[in-house]
């Protein structure tokens, strides 16, 4: 079912856990299987610098966040709020079609921790407990 790039990604997942204190932060839920995850984001002069990932989700969506955090550090908040589940995917060489959905999980988290990121920079806050299902 899934090929070995998702294999090694979901086996040896990296930035699995949480950043203290972090600059951003966003928890979505995926509308069809209601898992959940959440992004937590280190942002320096509007650059990531570190970005970490946890989940109640399956192996598509552990392989996919461990990848989507991998791409967004190094990026402007900018560059990361382009980045789309179908380059994630494309980064992983593909997911069976039935799991594609799964990795909208963490483009969506990451786009709202940087939205924290950018609420908190307003001086605004920001209702933490909601999560947002996409
Ligand atoms: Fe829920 Fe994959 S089945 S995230």
């Amino acid at each position: 079912m899934y090929n070995q790039k998702v294999l090694d990604a979901f086996a040896h997942p990296q930035n699995v856990g949480e950043i203290e204190n972090p600059d951003g932060e966003g928890t979505v839920g995926n509308a069809t299987c209601g898992d959940i995850m959440r992004i937590t984001l280190r942002i320096e002069n509007d650059v990531i610098t570190d970005a970490k990932f946890q989940t109640f989700g399956c192996a598509a969506a552990i392989a996919t966040s461990s990848t989507a955090t991998q791409m967004v550090i190094g990026m402007t908040v900018d560059e990361a709020l382009k980045l789309t589940n179908a380059r994630v995917v494309e980064e992983l060489e593909g997911l069976p079609p039935q799991k594609i959905h799964c990795s909208v999980l963490a483009e969506e988290a990451i786009k709202k921790a940087i939205e924290d990121y950018r609420a908190k920079k307003e001086g605004k806050t920001v209702d933490k407990s909601k999560v947002d299902y996409v």
